[in-house]
């Protein structure tokens, strides 16, 4: 839960001086003191911060405390300058006002640093990013350069900004900065020339001497030494705490950052040196013959320096140092200087070199940190600029008036802006307007600014007045012309009161400002309104070759004279200031009042006194009445009730329905006076801070009896709960105890148990162990005795089987069932004698039994294959059988016939009508009837016959006719011959001398011829009578053709005529055969 926190929790004094009561200067101040010396700096003013210089570093600006100050209330925490940052930087970003932050109190007191720790808030709150990162960057390192080239040691201040300063920051929709414009009010540039005992000249000039390196100091021919300068004060040249070389370096990084050239750094430094050079410039008196004092430069050592470091001619700088060339009505006119009249001239020389360098520093930075968008911004502008400044002894003088008519100014927009939100909050609120008396100073500024009738008006008159023209002179014209203004004083006033006041020289005038009276003395006045630089000088220094010198004296340029006197100092600031009221009035003011608390710039000293003066020229007290005026304090209605709702039973704890009405009930609760307050829209008002402390009283004492209840109950709760938990613990522990004791007892009881137990059981179980024991010997030598009787009894009977047969026995019925085993693979084999397939032998002792049995096997299968023949076919195969015998790899026609079957009759000549005659000529039974060609022994052609056979003779007849031609018993027959090869050539030769013979042999061809041979051998061997039919092959034999013999030759040759084989004769006694080749 998020707890809601309040400025008025653990408050030192009051937080905000709204709620001081009495409210008068002294308890303001009580309250100052109260709050620094417990380390609270901090104190608002409604919204305004008081803030105290605690002259030491507080823990209270850590990135912890920017968290803590992030995104809250103003009133939600302590007063601190971040709350104040925190609500100006939110509403710039989420209500899209534009926010100034004015920042004043006197030299010393903290403004810079405070406009410091603003800058530093926003940016830590604000967006991050690259670009972010490095305009932030530039922002805060700006700070450095100014600085150094606007700051100096003071009395007061060891680090006093000597110039005012306005910076706006400017940033987009989502409240990231973009960039920033800085103005610079009013530089206190005498100080370049003269400073107070005891401080010091701007720290750059310190700075440069000591940082630089000794190649940077040559080449501005400048020494280390500060006691060479006459512009450089040498009794606080070194300031404790302050180590110029290490912040020259800071400057020139910061410098870098912040974008400048190294050309540009350089020629910076160099006009520095040339301003230092400028102080060591000094002059003599020389008299001229009208007797005047002519002044010359003494040492020209110093001036030549200068004229090389700038690029001007020596001789134009000593003539301007001189002589002084005055214009008036188109005419020119040349008078020479006196000595003191060319120290004013140098002096006024480095003042206006000077401080024209540090305005260009400021646009130089300005365009750096330019925004680049060129969206609309919003912006947040934080104004650092010199509080009221009154010095005792009537020491006040031009600077401080100017600086006090700026203050008067903010003064009056402060009171127009306060109280134009007041009432735009009770407007906003809906309450009644209640009127407030207030002092305005409008009187007072207009007093200063006046165009017609004011002081500054008055001052620029005398200064352009003809004729001589004296701080005096400029008295009386204010003596006369204010007499009557209520906030002017002066002695020589026609006002005779101040006649008699003798706090009031006659050199004086004073002025009622808002905050006090403070008295100027008129000298330098007109001087320092004037400002005025010698027209020579300045045309010198614009011949100048350096061009940041040029730059710096536009009106040296002669083609430009302007007769015009320039603007005075006092114009030139009162159109400032304007220009600053108008832009500060379009923005949300924001206000941080410095005060500080001792002159010894040391930590822990409140010196009432001073203190005292600061508040009265602040106005703070007057602040705080106006602030008061209507109603002291508002709050809105939810943190109101939620902060007291304790005091009233209906509103606690809860309050159900709207906040304005619980705040409503509870006040009226609290019986608190109806006049003491107001209900606005969103807000109670309370009119007297009494009322409210009443309230916040009354809740304190209700806090401590809710703390004293929350206490009682908490106690309450945490006593029950222990003695809960004791007695839960009580429970278990008699719980466990109790467990155990039973256990014990029980294993008591069951160990004794268990031992008679055991007693007995052992006793019984040895009794029938015993028992046991007798039968079991019983029964076992019963066993043995029957054991070894059967025993007997069986080897008896069984000797004669054992051992002796038991081998052979085992033998044979192993043999048998590898026999058997061994057949019945047999079973397998086929039946066809061609088969030739027999199984693998399995044993090798089977080798012989497996091959013959195979042999057997094959043998009688062939002998059943055969048995199924009947005669017919047993002859048929017998004659196969015959002609394999007698050609089988003899005669290569064999092979051809083996497939065909042994027809015989291939005439039919039985059945054939045709043969009818000659089958009955026939004796015999015909063997075979076939279809040969008889050879002509002539030319060797064939003729047809018909070839019979019978068992006792062949014949031959004609084929046509079926007449035998020849028929020659086969007993005639002495031999057959025919070729080794493919042909059916045969010759049948007849025996000599037989009656056939004479006819002569036959030569034949069949396609039957190995039939016709064999069936021919096969009566040869059937016939008892006879002998055996010669066969002879061979591929050349003899033929007896009736007287001749005949060769007939086989020889192999290509098919000239089909397949068959030819015949030729080739002489008379040579018949070739060719036979195709197979
Ligand atoms: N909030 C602060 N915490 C610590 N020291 C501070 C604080 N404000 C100012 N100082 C000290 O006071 C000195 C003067 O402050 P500065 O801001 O320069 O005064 P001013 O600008 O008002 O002349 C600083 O140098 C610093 O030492
Ligand atoms: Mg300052």
């Amino acid at each position: 839960m998020e707890v809601k926190t309040s400025l008025l929790d653990n408050m030192i004094g009051v937080g905000d001086m709204v709620l001081l009561e009495p409210l008068n200067e002294d308890s303001f101040i009580v309250n100052l003191r109260n709050r620094f010396d417990h380390n609270e700096i901090y104190t608002y003013i409604g919204s305004v911060v008081i803030s105290m210089n605690p002259y030491r570093s507080l823990p209270i600006y850590t990135p912890q405390k920017v968290e803590e100050y992030r995104n809250r209330n103003f009133y939600e925490l302590s007063p601190h300058i971040y709350a104040l940052a925190d609500e100006a930087y939110r509403s710039l970003r989420d209500q899209d006002k534009d926010q100034c932050i004015l920042i004043t109190g006197e030299s010393g007191a903290g403004k810079t640093e405070a406009s410091k720790l603003v800058m530093s808030y926003v940016a830590a709150v604000c967006g991050k990013g690259q670009e972010v990162n490095k305009v932030k960057e530039q922002l805060l390192q700006s700070n450095p350069v100014l600085e150094a080239f606007g700051n100096a040691k003071t009395m007061r201040n060891d680090n006093s900004s000597r110039f005012g300063k306005y910076m706006d920051i400017e940033f987009d929709f989502k409240g990231d900065p973009l960039g920033g414009v800085i103005s610079n009010y009013l530089l206190e540039k005498s100080r370049v020339c003269k400073q107070p005992r005891g401080e010091r000249n701007f720290h750059i000039f310190y700075q440069l001497l000591s940082g630089a390196s000794d190649d940077t100091l040559m080449k501005l021919k400048l020494d280390r030494d500060f006691s060479k300068y006459n512009y450089l004060s040498l009794d606080s040249a070194n300031v404790n705490g302050l180590d110029d070389a290490a912040s020259f370096r800071t400057v020139r990084n910061a410098m870098q950052i912040v974008g400048f050239m190294e050309a540009e750094v350089q020629s910076v430094l160099e006009l520095v040196a040339a301003v230092l050079k400028l102080g060591n410039i000094e002059f003599k008196p020389e008299s001229r013959v009208n007797g005047f004092d002519e002044s010359r430069v003494k040492d020209k050592n110093d001036l030549k320096e200068m004229c090389e470091l700038l690029g001007i001619e020596q001789s134009v700088l000593e003539r301007a140092f001189s002589y002084r060339t005055v214009e008036a009505k188109m005419e020119k006119m040349s008078t020479t200087l006196n000595v003191a009249q060319a120290y004013y001239a140098r002096d006024a020389l480095a003042k206006n070199l000077y401080s024209r360098l540090f305005s260009w520093l400021v646009t130089r930075i300005n365009e750096s940190i330019k925004a680049q968008a060129k969206t609309r911004h919003k912006v947040m502008g934080v104004l650092d600029i010199y509080g009221f400044e009154i010095f005792e002894e009537g020491d006040n003088s031009f600077e401080q008036f100017i600086i006090n008519y700026c203050n008067e100014k903010l003064q009056q927009i402060f009171i127009e802006l306060t109280l134009r939100e007041e009432q735009e909050e009770y407007i906003r609120e809906d309450i009644e307007w209640t009127n407030i008396e207030y002092f305005n100073n409008a009187i007072i500024c207009d007093l200063i600014e006046n165009n017609q009738n004011g002081i500054l008006a008055m001052l620029d008159e005398e200064c352009l007045r003809p004729g001589t023209v004296t701080d005096d002179t400029f008295l009386d014209k204010l003596n006369t012309i204010c007499a009557e203004h209520q906030h002017f004083e002066s002695r020589l006033n026609k006002n005779s009161k101040f006649l008699t006041d003798h706090s009031l020289p006659h050199s004086c005038f004073r002025i009622q400002h808002y905050a006090g009276k403070v008295l100027y003395r008129v000298e330098g006045f007109v001087d320092k309104n004037n400002d005025l630089l010698y027209r020579d000088l300045s045309q010198a220094m614009y011949k100048a070759t350096h061009s940041l010198m040029r730059q710096l004296f536009p009106e040296g340029n002669p083609a430009k004279v302007n007769l015009k006197r320039p603007p005075t100092a006092g114009f030139q600031f009162k159109a400032s200031v304007g220009v600053l009221m108008k832009n500060l009035q379009t923005k949300n003011p924001n206000y941080i009042r410095c005060i500080k608390p001792n002159d010894k710039k040391v930590a822990h000293i409140f010196t009432d006194s001073l203190v005292c003066h600061q508040v009265r020229y602040l106005g703070l007290v007057e602040n705080v009445r106006v602030r008061r005026a209507g109603y002291a304090f508002r709050q809105p209605y939810e943190s109101c009730l939620e902060r007291y709702k304790m005091l009233c039973k209906k509103t606690w704890p809860h309050w159900r329905g709207p906040a304005r009405d619980g705040v409503e009930v509870l006040l009226t609760d609290c019986s608190v006076p109806t006049e003491e307050f107001a209900y606005g829209r969103s807000k109670i008002f309370i009119r007297n801070p009494r009322t409210l402390f009443t309230l916040e009283e009354r809740r304190r004492a209700c806090l401590e009896d809710l703390a004293t209840l929350i206490q009682k109950i908490y106690r309450g709760w945490k006593s029950r709960t222990h003695f809960l938990l004791l007695k839960k613990s009580q429970v278990v522990v008699a719980a466990w105890y109790r467990r155990y004791a039973q256990q014990n007892k029980y294993q008591k009881i069951k160990s004794a148990t268990l031992v008679m137990q055991s007693f007995v059981r052992g006793w019984k179980a040895r009794n029938i162990l015993r028992q046991l024991k007798y039968e079991k010997r019983c029964k076992e030598a019963v066993t043995t005795i029957a054991a070894y009787w059967h025993g007997t009894q069986v080897r008896r009977e069984y000797r004669k089987f054992f051992r002796a047969n038991a081998g052979k026995k085992i033998y044979d019925f192993t043999i048998q069932r590898i026999m058997q085993k061994y057949f019945l693979g047999l079973k397998t084999t086929t039946m066809s004698p061609m088969d030739n397939t027999w199984p693998a032998k399995p044993y090798g002792f089977l080798e012989g039994a497996h091959t013959q049995l195979r042999r057997i096997f094959h043998l009688w299968r062939c002998k059943k294959y055969r048995g199924q023949f009947t005669e017919e076919k047993k002859a048929v195969y017998e004659e196969k059988l015959e002609a394999s015998e007698i050609f089988k790899d003899k005669k290569a026609l064999y092979p051809s016939s083996v497939s065909q079957p042994f027809k015989g009759d291939y005439l039919e000549i039985q059945k054939n009508p045709k043969y009818q005659k000659l089958n009955s000529a026939m004796e015999e039974k015909v063997l075979l009837a076939d279809l040969v060609n008889k050879i002509n022994r002539a030319n060797g052609k064939g003729s047809p016959r018909l070839f019979l056979l019978t068992k006792s003779n062949f014949v031959l007849a004609d084929q046509k006719t079926g007449q035998v031609k020849a028929s020659v018993p086969l007993p005639d027959l002495a031999s057959v011959s025919v070729s080794t090869q493919s042909d059916g050539f045969f010759a049948l030769k007849l025996k000599e001398g037989s009656a056939s013979a004479s006819k002569g042999d036959f030569l034949l061809s069949s396609e039957h011829l190995i039939e016709i041979i064999t069936k021919l051998h096969r009566i040869g061997t059937t016939a008892a009578d006879r002998d055996q039919i010669n066969i002879d092959i061979s591929d050349e034999f003899l033929v007896q053709f009736k007287q001749d013999k005949v060769c007939v030759k086989f020889i192999q040759g290509g098919p000239k005529n089909g397949n068959s084989a030819a015949c030729k004769r080739k002489n008379n006694r040579l018949l070739e055969v060719s036979v195709p080749s197979p």
